[in-house]
């Protein structure tokens, strides 16, 4: 088995070169974590411009799903590429967008008969299913009910959806009017300072008394859009009955229920979409990131008889693109040829016990939660606040010693590998993670 190996401290001298250059010429709207400088990945490894090996706990952002340039993957990208490259969905027809619907109205929860849209992004797949929802009821339904402490991208009418940071948000309103924010349902803080299971989940009732029959009456609400495991916000999973009850509220006005999976989605959880965990059927489901384990790609899947937005009102120039398609294809396959569901649900139900011993034995890790593969570890301070300092130094600290893992939330460490890693490796990650809060606790009381 591979270990990490750094050979000059990170970043070095070729490393340096890049990020002056990205520093001059990118804008700096990201908000990085640290100055890795990727130059190839095979599998759950990276390495960076000088030679310094990394094992890979980010998936490039919940995206190389099936790992580094897996063989599969790589090899569909060149099949298509010297076949067609790009001849636009929206004007014309080809194969594999088909192809791979077939694949997504088989895997995506829901008997029922459904139909795709492509898009090129998950802020995309959000700005289909607000216009794919608004547009159903034809305009009668202006609002949508979205959550604080929930992200769905950056573009205008998700980022109207998105109440993750105020970052996010500062300086670009007026957004995209009739959205209604109500609390994610995030346990560990209860926003109505409550505890689970005595609340009996008032974050449900609440929406119903004080949103629906106060103020925005049901009967305009197109939608509730939701992410099923908080990604951004803080890898934040909400208590068993939520989505049962959310849904039995939706039905009971005729809302529309919107399933954010695009970093939950395609096997991340150990389920196809991580929704599965509680046996609900949305009504549309976004899905980008993984689906194409690398390449841009995203998809709208939803009930057939609502995925009607007439001719001309909604289309993408590349949005099923062959070539993402193809690899897309590639990947749903090697997902479920190398059973990569069950092998997520295994490592990372190891890595949570191992994460669950390291709580016990260090105050600093308030919460370990998460399912499959996505796991968040929450470090606080000793009042129990969290504590993004200590989360900044152990997450450099591990970067120093060859583990790249970033932040989600305001101090939840965030673990997402290739669904391909192997318990072995995920304990090499899990050693690193633990050194790494241990010195970084030095320096950070
Ligand atoms: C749940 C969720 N929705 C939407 C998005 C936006 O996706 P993209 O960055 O591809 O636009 C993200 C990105 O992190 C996400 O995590």
């Amino acid at each position: 088995m591979s270990r990490p190996e750094i050979k000059v401290p990170p970043p070095g001298p070729k490393s340096q070169e890049i990020i002056s250059k990205d520093n001059e010429l990118i804008m700096q709207s990201f908000a990085r974590w640290y100055p890795f400088v990727a130059k190839r990945g095979q599998g759950v490894w990276l390495e960076d411009l000088d030679g310094n090996k990394y094992l890979d706990f980010n998936s490039g952002i919940g995206v190389t799903n099936v790992g580094h340039a897996h063989p599969r993957v790589v090899q569909a990208i060149k099949d298509q590429a010297e076949k067609l490259l790009h001849y636009s969905l929206t004007d014309f027809l080809y194969e594999t967008p088909v192809r791979l619907a077939e694949k997504l109205v088989k895997i995506t929860p829901g008997s029922f008969p459904k139909k795709v849209f492509y898009t090129n992004s998950g802020a995309e797949s959000i700005e289909a299913a607000i216009k794919v929802a608004r547009g159903h009821f034809r305009g009668a339904r202006p609002y949508i009910i979205a959550f604080a402490g929930s992200f769905h991208g950056r573009t205008m009418g998700a980022l109207s959806l998105t109440a993750s940071k105020p970052v996010q948000r500062r300086g670009f309103a007026p957004l995209v009017p009739g959205v209604v924010h109500v609390p994610y349902p995030y346990c560990y803080r209860c926003p109505f300072r409550q505890k689970y299971p005595d609340c009996n989940l008032w974050c449900v009732d609440y929406i119903e008394e004080w949103v629906l029959k106060k103020y925005v009456p049901p009967e305009e609400v197109a939608a509730i859009v939701f992410e099923p495991i908080a990604g951004e916000g803080g890898y934040i999973v909400p208590p068993p009955e939520f989505f049962r009850r959310l849904k039995e509220l939706a039905d009971k006005y005729g809302i529309l229920l919107v399933d954010d999976e695009v970093q939950a989605g395609i096997g991340r959880t150990g389920k196809w979409f991580a929704i599965e965990h509680w046996g609900v059927e949305p009504d549309l489901i976004a899905i980008a990131k993984g689906i194409a384990s690398g390449l841009p790609l995203g998809a709208l899947v939803g009930r057939r008889e609502i995925m009607n937005l007439p001719p001309g009102s909604h289309a993408s120039t590349f949005g099923g693109n062959p070539v993402s398609c193809a690899a897309a294809i590639a990947a749903l396959e090697v997902i479920e040829e190398e059973k990569l569901l069950e092998n997520t649900t295994r490592v990372g139900e190891h890595a949570m016990k191992r994460l669950n011993e390291m709580k016990e034995e260090i105050p600093a890790i308030g919460d370990v939660r998460g399912k499959g593969l996505m796991i968040g570890v929450e470090l606080i301070k000793q009042d129990g606040s969290p504590n993004p300092e200590l989360l900044r130094k152990t997450l450099d600290i591990a970067f120093k010693s060859g583990l790249l893992v970033i932040g989600a939330g305001l101090s939840t460490i965030r673990i997402a590998p290739p669904l391909i890693i192997t318990k072995e490796e995920m304990d090499v990650g899990l050693d690193i993670l633990y050194n790494s809060i241990r010195k970084a606790l030095q320096e950070t009381p």
